[in-house]
């Protein structure tokens, strides 16, 4: 039960008759709550998902969220965060496996917390040149030296996430290769069937109509084909449509697929269009020396996006849009006005990031993620990163072991996609409903939480495996618990169930 925090002690009266706390008693109190949570193990953790039902969130809607006029003590303030933040997904639980998890590292939650006290405006120079000296550093060092942009015109700018990250990108190819505002009703731009809704969200909101983008079908590993995109750009052509824009992925959402970049690069060439790469998730594994050779050709492409929030282990609001060539973003954001005269940039390197992307006022994104870099150091960043490739090809083998599960998609970058699928007689009719049957039971039981999606129409598990602190036995009793359930909804009490 959820009770008011207006209910009694709304005023905190400390020794002495103060009536507030000095903020370094409200910051320890704070951060053992903080830490308490954090450091929970595995049983003390609760659920990995615990979605308020409509009590809870009518109790939520009418006794916590609106303030009143006396102040709420800072117990019962913290026992009401601890009841609202309860309800949701646990997405840092290391056997969340959906969507793209968030195992944010305890150096990103500290950095975030230093980052915001010292709350700077990271829109100019004038007003942060320190973290902007910062933020640039690190962004020529990921365009240049991780992914390969030549040096002198690498740059980027940190953004909330992926999907701004694209929009920014969009934005910048439609303004290089669409110069003409009329030429842009004539405009086609081409994804993939597996390119993240957000590409073309961010093309609806450019003002780019559904018809205008193509989806182009993929091989049978999930990768852009690039003779369909070859033929499709082609028929375009000869009905004297203006292709400006193709989009790849590395690491996509559903399969962790990387599209085969340096054909891509060479299409993109030899046509004119601007390439633009969602590497929202897959891009961190950049930093992995052994695995960094899946992403070649990425270093020819125009911009990319890269998610910290994602594979780099800080938490949300952390991504970045990188460009081969700087000036790129600045010729599509760059603005003037009267009011912001006295903070004009005075060299080119001296970079006002509000000149770099859609925000003026905008928080110092890049520094949790120096301070996580910093504090860490690379080489566990990938150890961390190398662990979940790993996690997922576990997953897979032990799935090999086991009679009557299908692959659907092998491994790649930290996801697996894979069905149950009895081979026998006794074939349930509906796979669908049974493995969509088997991903419930699994998040009620609390074994794992394996959401799902559909590949070739058929719906599948899929398992996102980034945590680093799952190990891999861990991760096999999982898939034998998977097996558990699905011989126990599926198939008759004769067949011998795995145990767990
Ligand atoms: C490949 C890819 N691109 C873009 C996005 C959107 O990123 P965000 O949710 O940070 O806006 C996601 C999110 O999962 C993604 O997986």
């Amino acid at each position: 039960m959820v009770s008011s925090v207006h209910e009694g002690g709304a005023v905190d009266k400390m020794a002495g008759g103060s009536t507030t706390r000095s903020p370094r008693d409200l910051a320890f109190r704070i951060l053992d709550q903080c830490l308490e949570e954090r450091g929970k193990t595995d049983s003390s953790r609760g659920s990995i998902m615990d979605i308020s039902d409509a009590d809870v969130t009518t109790q939520i809607r009418e006794d916590l969220a609106i303030p009143g006029r006396s102040p709420v003590d800072i117990d019962t303030l913290l026992d009401a965060a601890r009841v609202v933040f309860k309800h949701g997904v646990r997405m840092d639980h290391p056997r969340f496996f959906g969507f793209i998890p968030s195992p944010a590292s305890d150096a990103s939650w500290l950095g975030e917390i230093l980052n915001s006290a010292y709350n700077t405006h990271a829109g100019s120079w004038m007003q942060s040149s320190g973290p902007s000296a910062v933020e640039m550093q690190l962004l020529k060092w990921m365009a240049s030296d991780i992914v390969g942009f030549p040096p002198p015109t690498a740059g980027g700018c940190f953004v909330s996430g992926g999907s701004m990250a694209n929009l920014t990108a969009l934005t910048v190819a439609r303004d290089q290769k669409l110069p003409r505002f009329e030429d842009r009703p004539l405009a086609v731009i081409y994804l993939s069937q597996q390119t993240h809704s957000s590409v073309a969200k961010g093309l609806k909101v450019l003002g780019f109509h559904e018809n205008q983008i193509r989806r182009v079908a993929c091989d049978s590993s999930f990768r852009l084909d690039v003779g369909e995109l070859q033929n499709a750009i082609a028929e375009d052509r000869k009905s004297n449509k203006i292709p400006f824009l193709v989009v790849g992925s590395c690491g996509t959402t559903n399969t962790g697929a990387i599209d085969p970049l340096t054909k891509l690069a060479d299409l993109a060439n030899k046509e004119g269009l601007w390439l633009h790469v969602d590497g929202a998730y897959g891009a961190s594994a950049l930093l992995s020396r052994s695995r960094r050779s899946l992403f070649e050709g990425l270093e020819r492409c125009d911009s990319l996006s890269w998610d910290a929030h994602k594979w780099l282990f800080q938490t949300y609001g952390c991504g970045m849009v990188l460009v081969r060539d700087r000036k790129t973003l600045t010729s599509s954001f760059s603005v003037s006005a009267e009011y912001v005269q006295d903070a004009m940039e005075t060299e080119e390197t001296l970079p006002n990031f509000w000149n770099y992307g859609i925000e003026l006022t905008r928080p110092a994104r890049a520094m949790k993620l120096w301070f996580s870099l910093q504090l860490e150091g690379l080489d566990k960043i990938e150890r961390d990163i190398e662990h979940g490739i790993r996690l997922a090809e576990v997953a897979e083998q032990a799935l090999g072991d086991l009679p009557d599960w299908e692959v659907s998609s092998p491994a790649q970058l930290g996801i697996l996609c894979f069905r149950y699928r009895p081979t026998q007689e006794s074939e349930p009719a509906d796979l669908d409903a049974v493995n969509q049957r088997i991903s419930r039971t699994a998040i009620e039981e609390n074994l794992a939480a394996p959401l799902t999606t559909r590949l070739k129409g058929a719906l599948v598990l899929r398992i996102c495996s980034i945590h680093p602190s799952l190990e891999e036995d861990e991760m096999r009793r999982v898939i034998r618990g998977l097996d558990r359930i699905a011989r126990s909804q599926s198939l008759p009490a004769s067949r011998n169930p795995s145990q767990v």
